[in-house]
């Protein structure tokens, strides 16, 4: 957690949690509704914000991506998060835009971390150089048993090279999502994703609100 000195003067809000979750619907309600109340908005997601994450990110999805070691495929991540970083979020955040984010650090120590076994440590220290520190004034982690949420995505398309991994994977990426929301509660928003998308809509605003005051 280093060089949050340097915050710039934004607001940063990233959305994390498993597949199927419902966080692109919850990012986009956010963003319509900020919008109403007059702040300007960014927002975007890892991986494949950049042009150059859009490559990252086709590498790293796609399901003849074969071989790829998992410290390979953590410091992909990494690198699309360095670029993320620079290109967008921290001129948004310098301009005083709220930046809304469909994922960040906590997916790489979640996913690479838990669900690949790197020690989350090792993962902490690569992202938190790639991002020279910067963490979300808040995190809203979207909650849900994998079963729901891979059926849910499954249903839409067919899984990429992450939602292809086993149901025991995706248990490890869960428990981690909420051991980091638990150890942080300052900084986290956890919600039942089972739950109606207006409810969720309306648990995100009450918290975005005090936030914000
Ligand atoms: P998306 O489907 O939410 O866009 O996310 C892409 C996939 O990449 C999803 O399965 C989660 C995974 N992921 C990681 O494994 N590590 C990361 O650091 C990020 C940002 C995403």
């Amino acid at each position: 957690m280093t060089s949050q000195e340097d915050r710039p003067a934004g607001v940063f809000l990233a959305f994390e949690g498993g597949e199927g979750a419902g966080k692109s619907t919850q990012v986009a309600r956010l963003e319509a509704w900020l919008t109403a109340q007059g702040r300007t908005v960014r927002t975007t997601r890892e991986p494949g914000a950049t042009v150059i994450g859009g490559t990252v990110r086709q590498l790293l999805l796609d399901p003849s991506t074969v071989g790829l070691s998992s410290r390979a495929e953590a410091l992909l991540y990494a690198a699309d998060r360095a670029q993320h970083v620079h290109e967008v979020v921290r001129p948004a955040l310098e301009a005083g835009d709220v930046v809304v984010t469909d994922r960040f650090v906590d997916s790489s120590l979640a996913y690479q971390g838990a669900g690949r076994t790197i020690p989350l440590e090792d993962v902490r220290s690569i992202s938190s150089w790639a991002t020279g520190g910067l963490l979300p004034d808040l995190t809203v982690l979207l909650d849900l048993p994998p079963e729901t949420g891979l059926a849910r995505a499954r249903g839409r398309a067919t899984a990429d090279r992450l939602e292809a991994e086993s149901l025991e994977f995706h248990l490890r990426v869960r428990q981690t999502f909420l051991e980091l929301a638990a150890a942080e509660p300052a900084r986290y928003l956890v919600l039942d994703a089972t739950a109606a998308p207006d409810e969720v809509a309306e648990g995100i605003r009450t918290r975005v609100t005090e936030l914000l005051a």
